[in-house]
């Protein structure tokens, strides 16, 4: 999702750092980003020489200190607390003492990557829906201690990338997934139990209730490795037998099918 977001952030005028762990990593985010840009020089909704603009106003890098001098700055990395306290810790020695440093994760508590710094008033989480450049809403959670200013920042920001900001309180999964892997899940069960075919699954959920995508295309979309993820934070912190994971879904984690980025989750690819 990172390069998601740094493209709909260079494409509102903003001068954007994107920084990975390994030049493949870059590469492969700034060939998506010019893949994404392409569909609307196509589609005529963008002209060459903007798209240029755009990708010019982005720089990779593989070095955390070259966010020194970022305003702002949006973690995407995987799915764990440990991880991401590190890199909240790595941050905020390394960036000014005026700069927000937000979060993208989709179930982590925002209260405990702000006391992994000496700046919480000024940790909050920036949840984008993928495909990025596509969903108009961010989910921005307030930490404990995040302040109002910060808040307003990253509303303005939201509005400037062209989303909507609507907000939330720090509780395991937010509302977006609180409310959605409980879909998934319950229709990976229904998968696991012979209820239907994956097929009739989605199909019942995407021609009877208008959704875009069935949920087990949704979950391969997604990411099978992230839904377990969620499902786990959401049965661990909030205690109810009702979030426990399917064992269907363990299972495919557990062979390696992530779904459609390993090229194989409920459907192949
Ligand atoms: N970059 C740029 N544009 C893209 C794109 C991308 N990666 N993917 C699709 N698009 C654009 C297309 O160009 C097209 O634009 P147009 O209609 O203006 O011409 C539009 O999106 C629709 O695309 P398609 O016609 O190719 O395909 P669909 O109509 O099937 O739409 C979809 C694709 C937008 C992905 C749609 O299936 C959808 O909305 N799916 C559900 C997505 C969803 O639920 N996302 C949230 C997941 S949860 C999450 O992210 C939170 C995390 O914490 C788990």
């Amino acid at each position: 999702m990172g390069n998601g977001i740094a493209q709909v952030a260079a494409r509102a005028g903003y001068e954007v750092v994107l920084r990975d762990v390994s030049e493949e990593f870059l590469e492969r985010g700034m060939r998506a980003i010019d893949k994404s840009l392409q569909r609307d020089v196509d589609k005529e909704r963008l002209k060459e020489e903007e798209k240029r603009a755009v990708v010019g106003r982005i720089r990779t890098t593989t070095a955390l200190s070259d966010l020194a001098g970022a305003g702002f700055v949006v973690e995407a990395i995987y799915e764990n607390l440990e991880a991401k306290r590190a890199v909240f810790r790595e941050l905020d020695e390394t960036c000014g003492p005026e700069a927000i440093l937000a979060s993208n994760t989709s179930s982590i508590s925002i209260t405990k990557l702000g006391a992994a710094t000496r700046r919480p008033g000024k940790v909050i989480g920036m949840h984008f829906m993928n495909p990025v450049p596509v969903m108009k809403l961010v989910e921005v959670i307030r930490g404990i201690a995040t302040s109002d200013e910060t808040w307003a920042r990253t509303r303005e920001l939201c509005e400037q990338m062209g989303k909507t900001a609507l907000e939330c309180n720090d509780s395991p999964g937010f509302v977006s997934n609180r409310v959605l892997m409980p879909l998934i899940n319950e229709a990976v069960f229904a998968l696991h139990e012979g209820v239907a075919t994956r097929e009739s699954i989605d199909g019942i959920m995407k021609l009877g209730m208008n959704h875009p995508m069935g949920p087990l295309t949704l979950a391969d979309f997604i990411g099978l490795d992230v839904c377990l993820a969620i499902l786990n934070v959401l049965h661990a912190e909030l205690g109810d037998p009702k979030y426990r994971p399917c064992p269907l879904l363990r299972k495919y984690v557990d062979a390696g099918w992530l779904g459609r980025k390993s090229g194989r989750g409920f459907y192949e690819y």
